[in-house]
Formats: C-alpha cells, sequence, structure tokens
C-alpha cells in the first residue's frame, strides 16, 4: 500500500503525540490478577512487569486496591527505559503456606533495573506461622524466610510510602546498589519475631533513608559491609533492636562501611540505641567517618554502644579478637533514658581499639535519678559539652 504525503505527515504528527503524551500503564487487574485475597495473581503481576520493563516509554505497573495473592517474583531488568513507576493502590498478601515464599531468598525482587520508583504499596507476608515453626521444637525443618522486598544490583530506586508488614525474614533489603531513597517507609511486626530487620543494606552507596517508622523483632536498619555514603533521617526505632552497623568481620575479606550518617532518630522501648557490632573474628573490614546526631532514647537497653566481641555459641571465633578497625565515630546531642545502668558500652577489639571516638552533648539517665554509668575496654577518644554518663576514656 502506497501512503500519501499526507497520510505520513499525519502518523509523524501523531506519533509525536503518542510519544510525548503517552507513559504506558499496565493494570495488573486488566492482565487477570483477582483482588479477593484467594487467587495467585503471580502470572499477572509479572506480565505488567513484562510489559513496563519492554516499553521504551516511560511505563507504570499499576496494582488497584485490594488484595493479591503473589507469590516470589523477580522484576528483573534491564529494562528498555529508565523510568518504570510500580504505583500499589492495593495489598500484596502471601501464599497460605509460608513454604512457598520461605525457601525463595525473596518475595518481590527488583534487580538489574534502573530509574524505578515503587509507590506505595503494602506487603503483607504473614510471617507469624513461619516464626512459631522457628520457635518449636522441629524448628530444623522450617525453611529460612523470604525477604518481602529487595533491590539488588539496580541503580536509581526510589521506595516510597511503602509499608511491610510482618516479613518472614527480612523486611527491605538494598543489595548492591547505588543511589536509592526510601521515603515515608513504614515497617510492622513483632517485638518477638526473629530475623525481621527493618531496611537492611549492604554493598550499596548513595542510599538515604528518611521519614520512616519501624518497629519490628530485630534491627530496624542494619548496615552490613560496603555500605558507603548513607543518610538516615528522621526514622522512629521501637520496639526493635536499634541502628545498627553490623554485624561485620564474618568474613576476613569483606569491604568497609564509611561515611554514614544517622540523624533525628527516635528509639523506644528498643533493645538497642545506636550500635556498632563485630565479630570476633579475623577480617579487614572496618568502620569509618560515622555521625550519630540528635536521637532520643525512650526506655532502651543499650542506647550508645560499639560491641566488638560478638560470637554467637563462642563457636568460630579463634582468638576472640574481631579485625575490624573503627576510627572516627561522632556522637552529638544523645539523650533521653536508658534501660540499663550502662548506658555507653565500648567494648573494642584488643588488637585494633576504636580510635576517634567523640562524644558532645551526651545526656542519657538511668530509672529517674539513679547515675548511669559508662563503659570501656579498649577505646579511645574525647568528649566536650554536657556528658552524662560520665566519659569512660
Ligand atoms: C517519568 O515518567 C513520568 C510519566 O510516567 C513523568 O511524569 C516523569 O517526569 C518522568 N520522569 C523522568 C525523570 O523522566
Ligand atoms: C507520601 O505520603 C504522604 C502522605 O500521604 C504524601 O504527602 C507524600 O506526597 C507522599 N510522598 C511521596 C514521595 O509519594
Ligand atoms: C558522604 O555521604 C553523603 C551522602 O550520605 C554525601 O553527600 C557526601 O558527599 C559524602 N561525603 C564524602 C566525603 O564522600
Ligand atoms: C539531662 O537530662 C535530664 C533529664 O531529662 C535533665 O533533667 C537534665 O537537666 C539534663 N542535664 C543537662 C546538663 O542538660
Amino acid at each position: 500500500m502506497k501512503m500519501s504525503h499526507h497520510g505520513i505527515i499525519l502518523t509523524i504528527i501523531m506519533a509525536t503525540v503518542i510519544t510525548a503524551v503517552s507513559a504506558a500503564s499496565y493494570n495488573v487487574k486488566t492482565l487477570g490478577a483477582k483482588a479477593d485475597g484467594r487467587t495467585d495473581s503471580t502470572k499477572a503481576f509479572m506480565a505488567a512487569w513484562s510489559h513496563a520493563c519492554g516499553s521504551s516509554q516511560p511505563a507504570t505497573v499499576y496494582v488497584p486496591k485490594g488484595r493479591y495473592v503473589v507469590g516470589g517474583m523477580r522484576f528483573s531488568g534491564p529494562c528498555k527505559n529508565g523510568n518504570i513507576t510500580v504505583s500499589i493502590d492495593g495489598t500484596l498478601v502471601a501464599p497460605a503456606s509460608y513454604f512457598v515464599l520461605g525457601k525463595a531468598q525473596y518475595w518481590l525482587r527488583f534487580e538489574h533495573v534502573e530509574g524505578v520508583t515503587i509507590d506505595s504499596g503494602v506487603m503483607d507476608a504473614q510471617g507469624a506461622d513461619l516464626w512459631a515453626c522457628k520457635g518449636s521444637s522441629g524448628s530444623e525443618n522450617c525453611p529460612d524466610g523470604a525477604t518481602s522486598l529487595e533491590i539488588f544490583n539496580s541503580n536509581n530506586v526510589k521506595v516510597y510510602n511503602f509499608t511491610s508488614l510482618n516479613s518472614q525474614m527480612f523486611h527491605i533489603v538494598l543489595n548492591g546498589c547505588r543511589d536509592v531513597r526510601v521515603v515515608g517507609a513504614t515497617v510492622v511486626a513483632p517485638w518477638n519475631s526473629p530475623n525481621t530487620d527493618g531496611i537492611h543494606v549492604q554493598l550499596s552507596t548513595g542510599v538515604t533513608i528518611l521519614n520512616s517508622k519501624i518497629s519490628t523483632g530485630d534491627d530496624c536498619v542494619s548496615i552490613g559491609p560496603g555500605a558507603t555514603n548513607l543518610w538516615i533521617e528522621n526514622v522512629d526505632c521501637g520496639p526493635g533492636h536499634g541502628i545498627s552497623i553490623g554485624s561485620l568481620g564474618k568474613d576476613l575479606n569483606e569491604q568497609g562501611v564509611k561515611n554514614v550518617t544517622v540523624k533525628r532518630v527516635n528509639f523506644k522501648d528498643a533493645d538497642n540505641g545506636l550500635r556498632i557490632k563485630s565479630w570476633a573474628r579475623p577480617s579487614y573490614g572496618f568502620v569509618n567517618d560515622v555521625l550519630f546526631q540528635n536521637a532520643v532514647m525512650t526506655n532502651v537497653e543499650n542506647p550508645i554502644v560499639i560491641d566488638q566481641n560478638y560470637c554467637p555459641g563462642h563457636k568460630n571465633c579463634p582468638n576472640q579478637v574481631s579485625g575490624v578497625k573503627i576510627s572516627n565515630v561522632k556522637y552529638e546531642d544523645i539523650h533521653g533514658t536508658s534501660a540499663t545502668k550502662v548506658a555507653v558500652r565500648f567494648d573494642c577489639s584488643k588488637k585494633y581499639p576504636c580510635k576517634g571516638i567523640t562524644m558532645q552533648d551526651v545526656n542519657l539517665t538511668f530509672k529517674n535519678q539513679v547515675p548511669a554509668s559508662s563503659y570501656c575496654v579498649n577505646a579511645g577518644g574525647k568528649t566536650s559539652g554536657v556528658m552524662k554518663p560520665t566519659s569512660c576514656f
């Protein structure tokens, strides 16, 4: 067929208009998902992702209101466009049997993507049955469990207003990433749920975590090897095991943690506040340039703690010495109440003492009026301003 001159011009104009205005949108319901909380909708979600990732225009995966049962999913790139939004008004619900996800490492994993935004949504992993299994006498037969949301080997990812409920294992993991912003996250699990870390960051640079609320059974934020240029601000933690750099130094060859800022954080009824933790094992790991600023503690067991003698079960720690070198850690304006008498504890490596710890305006009290105390082993530094409890340097 021969196209007229006008036809060609019209086609060009239309193509231009479509390119300019259309961001392709793929609705999981249109693709067969059922919002009934019962029907497995994994295929429809995967189809929506394939379309969005294969689109040469900016694209949206849209999940309307309702409850969708989905199994383990990998949203893999590289994609044909660098601007994909996964917009979720509904709730993703884990399959009823914990074995379905329990043997996978993750429930929803984004991998090798660039320029993806996850806009709100809830993931409800319903982890209680698996936690009960882990706490029972036949626990060796329980699966490990899955991370609910993992961002893996990806760049320029935004996670906005996302909620994770009762994950089997970790709630959110950022691993091998560059430039990830997690803003307005909500994480909820009971205080006694095992290994339910809120947000875990490792081997990643330029991660920012803002304005988030985390109550869970393990660390609110855990910071693993190779986390650099990390910024955490305005986070509420508790119950939970605090904001924790570590555990580090489990392996000999391990990347260090460098340039971490944690500011404006509230800890309430948490096991720890600001923690650095390493195995008592040989390692080339390190922790440099950390700023902990403006933290409020309410009834926190260990508000400020460095523990380099971690060795669960006292196994595989040949000389009970950590190789992890800790230096330049600042604590500024940290106040509130400790649930134990030792409010500040620095228990550092005898081979590589902690160096350059500075504390300014620290005021931690223990049970109204009984003075709190501090404890130092192999730790050196200086203080200025208010220092309560009295420094042990
Ligand atoms: C991404 O696409 C959306 C339309 O879906 C558009 O509003 C937004 O400006 C785009 N962002 C970038 C960074 O190109
Ligand atoms: C997150 O939710 C809040 C409150 O509903 C809203 O004001 C804000 O714009 C949302 N943020 C993003 C980045 O979507
Ligand atoms: C430290 O990380 C922040 C982001 O958290 C970044 O803005 C800053 O440039 C980094 N500093 C250095 C010295 O790399
Ligand atoms: C330390 O905190 C206690 C309890 O909040 C307060 O009463 C006291 O004035 C503070 N001390 C200093 C020196 O700021």
